[in-house]
């Protein structure tokens, strides 16, 4: 029975350390986003910046196929305007699914999808990516500091380290992030490649940030309401328990009573 355990953890352990060898020191930053923690909140002027760096810059390869662009002005969003809305999606072109004719884009359309240049889409690749495998592959790590996508993608974007190489006629750039260290996309991002209107620094940290968490929430836009949704049937639950603790002291009052009695 013992021998049993022992032979399971063992195989636990050494899966564990095979899968962390697999997945090699891949480096992730450890982020405080605004919206950690159970009271955490999306912080509507990062995620307004973060759209900027996304528009300015990542959808020219990368698509957002999954992301209705009329959540833009939903409240715990980036909360833009319904006019600004309107604009943004009239910049893009798309075809009409029921005409099949060309129209600028509505608000009730999703952003544009982009395959050209082999990225894959970003709507839920915050949520696709885990930052934190530890200890030993266990991901116990990520009850404490979440699944870490949104870090991921910021170790992504700044953990370029200058390297690069050619293989079979395409480039790979060396990247601490990336697991085995090599990715097929080129630093995307400069110090000050947008101008932000409202004045925040454009370094790569604070760009890289930013749009890192733009696309947590684009993957997941209710996860304010879900974390208060959770916290409201705690404190449900702990009244209930309360009530009926005492509900089970008064039922159970002259029975226990009157054996102490006797
Ligand atoms: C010039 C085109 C280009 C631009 C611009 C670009 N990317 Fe990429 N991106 C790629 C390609 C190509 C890949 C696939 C790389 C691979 O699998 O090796 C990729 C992959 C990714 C991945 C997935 C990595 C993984 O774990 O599979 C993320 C996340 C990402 N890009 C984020 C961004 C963000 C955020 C921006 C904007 C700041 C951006 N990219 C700008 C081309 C681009």
């Amino acid at each position: 029975m013992f021998r049993k355990i022992a032979l399971t953890a063992s195989a636990l352990v050494l899966t564990a350390g095979m899968a962390l060898a697999a997945g090699e020191e891949t480096h992730i930053e450890d982020i405080t986003f605004s919206f950690e923690g159970p009271f955490g909140k999306f912080d509507q002027f990062q995620l307004q910046r973060g759209l900027q760096v996304y528009t300015e810059v990542c959808a020219g390869c990368h698509g957002l196929k999954y992301v209705p662009m009329r959540t833009l002005s939903d409240e715990g969003g980036p909360g833009l305007p319904e006019d600004q809305v309107r604009a943004y999606a009239a910049q893009f072109s798309v075809t009409d699914r029921e005409t099949g004719e060309d129209r600028d884009g509505l608000p009730t359309d999703n952003f544009p999808a982009n395959e050209n240049a082999g990225a894959p889409d970003l709507s839920m690749m915050a949520k696709a990516r885990a930052g934190f495998h530890g200890p030993y592959g266990t991901g116990i790590n990520q009850l404490f500091r979440g699944m870490g996508g949104p870090e991921y993608i910021y170790s992504l974007l700044t953990g370029y380290t200058g390297e690069e190489k050619e293989e079979f006629g395409s480039f790979f750039y060396g990247n601490t992030a990336f697991p085995g260290g090599w990715i097929a996309m080129a630093p995307p991002l400069s110090d000050d490649q947008v101008t932000y209107a409202d004045g925040h620094p454009a370094t790569v940290h604070h760009m890289a940030e930013d749009v890192s968490a733009f696309l947590m929430w684009a993957a997941e836009p209710k996860l304010m309401d879900r974390k208060h949704a959770g916290f409201v049937s705690v404190i449900f639950l702990i009244i209930l328990s309360v009530l009926l603790y005492l509900t089970n002291k008064r039922l159970w009052a002259g029975v226990k009573g009157k054996k102490q009695h006797a």
